[in-house]
């Protein structure tokens, strides 16, 4: 009986497009099953959509149809892409499904029947972009906006009921502290342990009165189920989890890893955890929280216009070669920053250099010196052929390693070390000059089969990151279906027959103009950015006052001054502890700051380059005797420093080495 694996996305909200980010999360989660499959286990994959909550309703209303119309329409977008990208999902749960809302309503009444759900009040600050309420500790941590997404919460209260989150915290504790490969990576077990789960838990509040856009509470229809209660029941709707079919269920449960993004790996180790407690069923094995690809070090976003179109990337470069950068460049834990130079310069040097010209040189050498067909390997050179043979016939090992350790970049780089070892070999053995000496055909021969056999392996090793390529490779090596293009056929070296006919074909990857896509990709985010930035302006109204910048400074041809002329600056210490947008300006925000006792709003400029989560918490610079001025109908009581890169590419505040008390005096 094969080892069974389940593996899931998060599943997305189809509030807008699909963009490069969501890509990013379900090809590594894609990676990863087509590995688990290919190394012989029993893989379901599922992957979704999260169509419920307040905000798929405001989206729906915007846009003047329903919330299941617009669910739909988003959601169809999700399926075309995830088949573009050829996602290899066994299941796609939608959460509108019938099967799925009829398992959250009795997993609901479960809870409520047992008492770990019970009907209260409900006073908080709700985020409704995050569909989260927080408490007064987690407002005040984070300078009283979302800790989540940086955004102003509102005051809310209504009835309600609550799960018992306080009953189950102190086993779940002890399971994280006990299970280390829990939550991974292991930072962020700990940020979950000191952040919310030590500090003491709230019990959780699972329903909302206000929008009806939910699965309603079976025996209280006035209310909605909470939208991540809702969510997080998909892991086991999907598979049939309390229903006469749960055939899958019984065979799949628990999870073996769930690849969330790390911004909602909280509701994944605290929440889900608890609810699986209190159904008295295995918790998943582990919850990876991956991290998020920025543009140009800025979180994508819609609005900014600075979102990458996987669509628009696959049609001009392929799949494969989309699909390897998004694989290999961003190790899988951290954040990474997407952009278009890196991807261009990836496809060109690894794809069609290393990997590309690997093949074709090894495929037309066999063609020009063997006739096309594969030699004998009998005249061994140990000290040259022994660093490809020996990588070649332990990669399987290394990349198992990576993948169970949810590292699907390492194990790219572990086969890309072979691809390396292998052009070596070429350049040492330089079989164009072997070729010239008829007594060396032996060694020539030996070598261009130790080339086609490691460009086996790298076919097979390929194929769970890049499903289209290996099949090509095989034709033009000569692999026909079978044992040879097999996993268990890497685990020794010398699989590949001699009298194999070896074909030429098209370059895998060819080269591409490195300067023309450039242009391409810039001025499409350009003009993204354009649009992005009118539809803002659309929607704010004409009549926006024109934004007050930082006056242009340049860094030469200042006049000296007196250490007198310095004293009469007063640049203080002060703490940012709240940080919103101006309504009625592009670039500013409108920053509170706290200075020992005092507090002081500063407007600033660096809304294109800050966002409020970066500089919310943190301690800044301030000129704080500059006279007040007013902006957008706003008293500015200082300024606050920064440094920029000329044309003001890059804006960043400055900020002290450690911290030290707001207010203290700089000098
Ligand atoms: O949170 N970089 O849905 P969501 C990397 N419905 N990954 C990104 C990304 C980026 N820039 N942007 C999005 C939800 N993601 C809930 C989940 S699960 C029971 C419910 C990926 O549409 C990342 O995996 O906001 C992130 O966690 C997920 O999309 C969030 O998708």
């Amino acid at each position: 009986m094969n080892k069974k694996y389940y593996i899931t996305t998060p599943i997305y909200y189809p509030s807008a497009n699909p963009h490069i980010g969501h890509t990013y999360c379900t090809v590594n989660t894609d990676a990863l099953a087509r590995f688990k499959r290919m190394t012989g286990h029993d893989v379901f994959f599922l992957t979704g959509t999260d169509e419920h909550g307040q905000k798929i309703e405001g989206y729906a209303a915007k846009a003047g149809c329903t919330p299941q119309e617009y669910a739909d329409r988003i959601t169809s977008g999700f399926k075309k892409l995830w088949e573009l990208m050829d996602i290899s999902n066994d299941g796609f749960i939608r959460t509108t499904d019938k099967h799925h809302m009829e398992c959250v309503q009795k997993i609901f009444k479960k809870l409520y029947d047992q008492g770990d759900i019970y009907r209260s009040e409900y006073e908080g600050h709700y985020c409704t972009q995050c569909e989260a309420f927080w408490t007064e500790t987690q407002l005040k941590e984070a300078g009283g906006v979302c800790p989540d997404c940086g955004r102003k919460t509102e005051l809310a209260k209504e009835e309600a009921y609550f799960l018992r989150v306080s009953k189950y915290a102190p086993r779940l504790i002890e399971h994280i502290r006990e299970n280390p490969d829990f939550i991974q990576p292991v930072s962020r077990a700990n940020e979950m342990l000191n952040n919310f789960l030590l500090p003491g838990c709230e019990d959780l509040c699972v329903t909302r009165s206000t929008f009806k856009w939910g699965v309603p509470v079976p025996f209280d229809d006035r209310h909605v189920i909470y939208v991540w209660v809702d969510a997080l029941v998909n892991y086991l709707s999907a598979i049939g989890y309390l229903t006469d079919n749960d055939e899958l269920y019984r065979r799949y449960w628990p999870a073996d890893v769930h690849i969330v993004g790390k911004e909602i790996i909280r509701f994944h180790t605290i929440i889900w955890p608890i609810m699986l407690m209190a159904l008295d069923i295995p918790l998943p094995k582990k919850i990876y929280g991956h991290g998020w690809l920025l543009f140009d070090g800025d979180k994508m976003s819609k609005s900014k216009g600075n979102v990458v179109d996987p669509f628009v990337l696959v049609e001009r470069y392929g799949v494969d070669a989309i699909r390897y950068f998004l694989l290999s460049e961003f190790p899988f834990g951290n954040d990474g920053n997407f952009d278009n130079a890196t991807l261009i310069t990836r496809i060109n040097s690894d794809l069609a250099n290393d990997l590309g010209n690997l093949l074709s040189r090894t495929v037309a050498m066999v063609g020009k010196y063997f006739e096309g067909v594969l030699p004998e390997p009998n005249v061994p050179v140990p000290e040259e052929d022994e660093p490809v043979i020996s990588c070649a016939a332990s990669l399987w090992e290394r990349m198992e390693k990576a993948m169970d350790e949810i590292h699907p970049h390492i194990a790219l780089q572990e086969i890309w070390k072979l691809i390396g070892l292998c052009n070596k070999y070429i350049d040492v053995t330089a079989p164009w000059v072997l070729a010239k000496d008829e007594a060396k055909r032996g060694r020539l021969g030996t070598v261009l089969y130790n080339l086609a056999e490691a460009l086996r392996m790298i076919a097979i090793a390929i194929g769970p990151f890049m499903p289209n390529t290996s099949p090509r490779m095989f034709a033009q090596l000569g692999v026909e279906e079978g044992e040879l293009r097999g996993y268990d056929s890497m685990k020794t070296f010398g699989g590949i027959k001699p009298g194999t006919v070896l074909t030429k074909g098209e370059a895998i990857f060819p080269r591409i103009d490195a300067k023309a896509e450039m242009e391409f990709l810039d001025n499409m985010i350009e003009e993204q950015r354009k649009k992005a930035a009118a539809m803002k302006a659309a929607e704010e109204g004409a009549s926006e006052p024109k934004p007050e910048e930082p006056e242009e400074e340049k860094a030469e041809g200042k006049p000296l001054i007196t250490s007198d002329d310095f004293a009469k600056l007063d640049l203080r210490v002060a703490k940012v502890i709240d940080c919103v947008e101006v309504k009625k300006s592009k670039h500013l925000y409108n920053i509170t700051l706290e200075l020992g006792e005092e507090k002081r709003t500063v407007l600033s400029g660096i809304k294109d380059w800050v966002s409020p989560t970066d500089i919310i918490g943190k301690n800044v610079v301030v000129v704080y005797n500059l006279a007040p001025r007013k902006m957008c109908g706003i008293e500015s009581q200082g300024m606050i420093l920064a440094a920029s890169t000329p044309g003001d590419a890059d804006v960043v505040p400055l900020t002290t080495l450690k911290d030290i008390p707001s207010g203290s005096l700089i000098r």
